[in-house]
C-alpha cells in the first residue's frame, strides 16, 4: 500500500462520539494505561467486566513462563458469567438468542429460557456421569441445542470440545481420542442449504475406527427426526435424558485457569492441536473485544455468521455476546440458500445493527449480485446497520469497497478484525468510533496487546517493512497449551530463535511507513487459509499419500483464488504411469473423495496435478517454493541450481 494512495476512513461522527471507545485519545489513552500498568489495567478490566465468585489476589503469573497464568487464585463459572448473572440484573425476559433455521422458521429464547436450558442439559450431563474436568466432544449444526451444550459443560467444569459439523468420521475419531471425551453431544443429522446430512451416522462410524474407549455415552439431539440406529447403553436422546432434569443447577465455581475448552486447529505439521483456552482469562478478553471492537450495546442485535465449529463461533456466539447480555443471531443455513439474498434479508428480518462475516462469503455475495439484482444488497433494507466486522482472512480492498458501500451504505465501519484461535479474540482491530480505516489493514492492536513485526533474529524491523508478526507480552485469552503436548506448544509459539520470549503467530505482517498500521502479509508457514479455513498442507499430504493403492508422493501448496482466498494445490505422483484424460479425471476425483473422508469435505483440493516426479533438490528434498509458483501458472523465476529434476517444472506446468 503506498502512503499516496492510501484513503482513510473516519468513524462517522456518531459513533465516535457513543461508542465505547470514543475517538482516537480514548484509544490511546487505553493503550498508555495498559504500557504504564500491564496488570494493572488488565485486573482493572477483569474486575469490571467479569463476576468473580473468589476474587482474583494476582493477576498474571510469569513464573513458569511460557505456560502464563492470569487471575490464577479468582475463581468463577463461564456460563453463570453468560447466563444467571443477565437474569439477576433483569434481562431474564430480554431475548439472548434468535435462531434461524436453515428453512426460515424463528425460534426466540430469553435469557431466562436459556439458563433453564443449559441448567437441565448441565444436570443431564452430570447425571450420565460427566464431572469437572471430564471432556465432552460436541459435533452438532448451529442451533440454540449447540450453544447450550456449551454452556451446560461450562457449567459444570467440564471441558468442551466442538468439532465442525463438516470434518470427516476419521477427523472426528482423532480428536475424540486426542480429548480422552467421556460423552459426545451430537444430533440425528444437520439440515444445511435444504440438504439433511448426517451427523449421528458419523460419530457412529468415528466410533468404530477405534481408539475411542473413552466414550461412555453419546446423547444425540433430535433434529430431523428421521430415524437413526442408536446403540443399546450408549446412546441416548437428550429429550429423554433431559427429561424429568431440574432447570436449576448450582455452576461449578472453576480456578480461573480451568480449561473452558479445547479446539482443534492445523498447524504447520500433520497432526491437529488441541488449542487449549482458560475460563477468567479467555472471557475477559471475549466479554471486552465483543464490548469495544463492535462496541455492543444493550439495543443491538448482533450476528457473526461463524460456525461454532470454529473459534469465531465460541467468542463471538456462545461467550462474548451473552457474557455482556446481548441480543445475537444463531443462523443454521448457508449464505446462498434459498438464494444468495440470504444475509441481507435476514438482516432486514431481524433488523441487525451488527453484522460479522468472513471475506469469502463476501466475495461469493458479490458475484452472485452482480448477475441478479434481486440478490443484490439494495434490494432490502439494511438500514438498521451500524457496524460490520470482517475476520479469518485478509480482505482484498476491493471487496471491502463493495461491503462497505453496498452493505454499509457507505456509513458503517469495517472492523477488520485479525486473530487466531489461539489468540482467543481479537489482537489487531479498528475500535468504530475510535481507528480511521483503511481498506485491506487491520489497523492497530487492541488496547493492552503488544504486537510487532520483527525479523529472524527476533528485533524490530522499521515500519515499511515486512517481518514476522508477534506479540510482545503475555494476553489473558492466549492459548494456554496444547492439550497434552506442552513441549510443542512451546516449539510452535514460544520459539527458541526468539528466546522463548516472543508469541510467534505464524503470520507476516508489515506496518505503515507512516501510521504504523498492520497489514498482515499471509501464514509464514505450511498453513493454508482457504475461505477462512485453516488447513495444514502436510495435514492434506499425509491424507493423500495414505491412498497407499494409489499415491507415491504428494506435495500440497496454496495459490491465490478469487472467491476462497487461497487454493489447495495438490501435486501428485502415483504408483502407476502418470494418467491424462478422462484418467486423470476420475484418479483426481477419487483422491478427493479420499480426502473428504480422511479430512472432511473442506480440504478437498480444487487442483491436482499428476507428475512423474516432484521438483526435488539433489538430497531429495521437495522445492515447494517452485511448486507455489507451477501452482499460480507463473514461470519459475527462483533459482533452480539445485534442483535436480528441472525438466519436471515443464510437465507440471503442463498437467493442468
Ligand atoms: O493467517 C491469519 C488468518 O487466519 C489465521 C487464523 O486462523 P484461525 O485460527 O482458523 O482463526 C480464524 C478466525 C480468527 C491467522 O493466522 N486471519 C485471521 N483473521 C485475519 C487473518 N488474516 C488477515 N486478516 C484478518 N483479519
Amino acid at each position: 500500500m503506498s502512503e499516496a494512495d492510501t484513503k482513510l476512513y473516519q468513524p462517522d461522527a456518531e459513533t465516535a462520539k457513543s461508542a465505547y471507545v470514543a475517538g482516537m485519545e480514548a484509544y490511546q489513552a487505553l493503550v498508555a494505561e495498559a504500557e504504564a500498568d500491564y496488570e494493572g489495567y488488565w485486573g482493572r478490566l477483569a474486575k469490571e467486566l467479569l463476576s468473580w465468585k473468589q476474587p482474583f489476589t494476582q493477576v498474571l503469573d510469569s513464573s513458569n513462563a511460557p505456560f502464563f497464568k492470569w487471575f490464577a487464585d479468582g475463581k468463577l463459572n463461564a456460563s453463570y458469567n453468560c447466563l444467571d448473572r443477565n437474569v439477576e440484573n433483569g434481562k431474564g425476559d430480554k431475548t439472548a438468542i434468535i435462531f434461524e433455521a436453515d428453512g426460515g422458521e424463528v425460534t426466540k429464547v430469553t435469557y431466562k429460557d436459556l439458563l433453564e436450558r443449559t441448567c437441565r442439559l448441565a444436570n443431564a450431563l452430570k447425571a450420565q456421569g460427566v464431572k469437572k474436568g471430564d471432556r465432552v466432544v460436541i459435533y452438532i449444526a448451529m442451533s440454540i441445542d449447540g450453544v447450550a451444550a456449551m454452556q451446560a459443560c461450562a457449567r459444570i467444569g467440564a471441558t468442551h470440545s466442538v468439532v465442525f459439523g463438516g470434518f470427516s468420521a476419521q477427523s472426528l475419531r482423532d480428536r475424540i481420542e486426542d480429548t480422552g471425551a467421556k460423552l459426545i453431544i451430537t444430533a440425528d443429522h444437520q439440515v444445511r442449504g435444504g440438504k439433511q446430512l448426517p451427523l449421528k451416522a458419523i460419530v457412529d462410524e468415528a466410533l468404530s475406527l477405534g481408539g475411542c474407549d473413552s466414550v461412555q455415552k453419546v446423547l444425540v439431539v433430535k433434529r430431523s427426526g428421521a430415524g437413526v440406529a442408536m446403540t443399546e447403553g450408549r446412546d441416548v436422546w437428550m429429550d429423554e435424558a433431559l427429561a424429568g432434569q431440574d432447570a436449576v443447577c448450582e455452576p461449578e465455581w472453576v480456578e480461573a485457569e480451568h480449561p473452558l475448552f479445547l479446539l482443534y486447529t492445523s498447524g504447520s505439521t500433520g497432526k491437529p492441536k488441541g488449542v487449549q483456552h482458560s475460563t477468567g482469562g479467555y472471557l475477559l478478553h471475549a466479554a471486552l473485544t465483543t464490548k469495544w471492537t463492535f462496541d455492543l450495546k444493550d439495543d443491538d442485535v448482533f450476528w457473526c455468521t461463524a460456525d461454532i465449529g470454529w473459534v469465531t463461533g465460541h467468542t463471538y456466539i456462545t461467550y462474548g455476546p451473552l457474557a455482556l447480555g446481548g441480543t445475537e443471531i444463531v443462523f443454521e443455513g448457508v449464505p446462498t440458500y434459498p438464494d444468495a439474498g440470504r444475509f441481507w434479508k435476514m438482516i432486514q428480518d431481524h433488523k441487525v445493527t451488527v453484522f460479522y462475516t468472513a471475506p469469502t462469503a463476501i466475495r461469493s455475495l458479490i458475484k452472485a449480485a452482480e448477475s441478479n439484482e434481486a440478490v443484490h444488497p439494495k434490494s432490502y433494507d439494511l438500514s438498521s446497520l451500524r457496524i460490520l466486522g470482517s475476520v479469518g482472512e485478509p480482505i482484498n480492498p476491493a471487496a471491502w469497497e463493495w461491503y462497505h458501500q453496498h452493505v454499509g451504505g457507505g456509513r458503517c465501519p469495517i472492523v477488520d478484525t485479525f486473530w487466531q484461535t489461539e489468540t482467543g479474540g481479537h489482537m489487531i482491530t479498528p475500535l468504530p468510533g475510535a481507528t480511521p480505516l483503511v481498506p485491506g489493514s487491520c489497523t492497530l492492536p487492541f488496547p493492552g496487546i503488544q504486537a510487532a513485526v520483527v525479523d529472524e533474529t527476533g528485533k524490530e524491523v522499521p515500519w515499511g517493512q515486512g517481518g514476522i508478526l508477534v506479540v510482545k507480552k503475555p494476553w489473558p485469552s492466549m492459548i494456554r497449551t496444547i492439550w497434552g503436548d506442552p513441549e510443542r506448544f512451546k516449539k510452535s509459539y514460544y520459539p527458541e530463535d526468539f528466546k522463548g520470549q516472543l508469541y510467534l503467530a505464524g503470520d507476516g505482517a508489515i506496518r505503515d511507513a507512516k501510521t504504523g498500521y498492520f497489514t498482515i502479509t499471509g501464514r509464514i508457514d505450511d498453513v493454508l487459509n482457504v475461505s477462512g479455513h485453516r488447513m495444514g498442507t502436510m495435514e492434506i499430504e499425509s491424507a493423500l499419500v495414505s491412498c497407499t493403492e494409489l499415491v507415491a508422493e504428494a506435495a500440497v501448496v496454496g495459490r491465490p483464488d478469487d472467491t476462497t482466498g487461497e487454493a489447495i494445490c495438490a501435486f501428485v505422483v502415483l504408483k502407476r504411469p502418470r494418467p491424462s484424460g478422462d484418467e486423470a479425471k476420475a484418479i483426481a476425483k477419487q483422491l478427493r473423495d479420499h480426502i473428504a473422508k480422511e479430512i472432511g469435505p473442506i480440504a478437498k483440493p480444487k487442483d491436482i496435478r499428476f507428475g512423474d516426479n516432484l521438483p526435488k533438490t539433489r538430497s531429495g528434498k521437495i522445492m515447494r517454493r517452485l511448486l507455489r509458483s507451477v501452482a499460480k501458472n507463473e514461470a519459475v523465476t527462483q533459482d533452480t541450481s539445485t534442483l535436480e529434476n528441472p525438466a519436471i517444472l515443464d510437465q507440471l506446468g503442463q498437467a493442468y
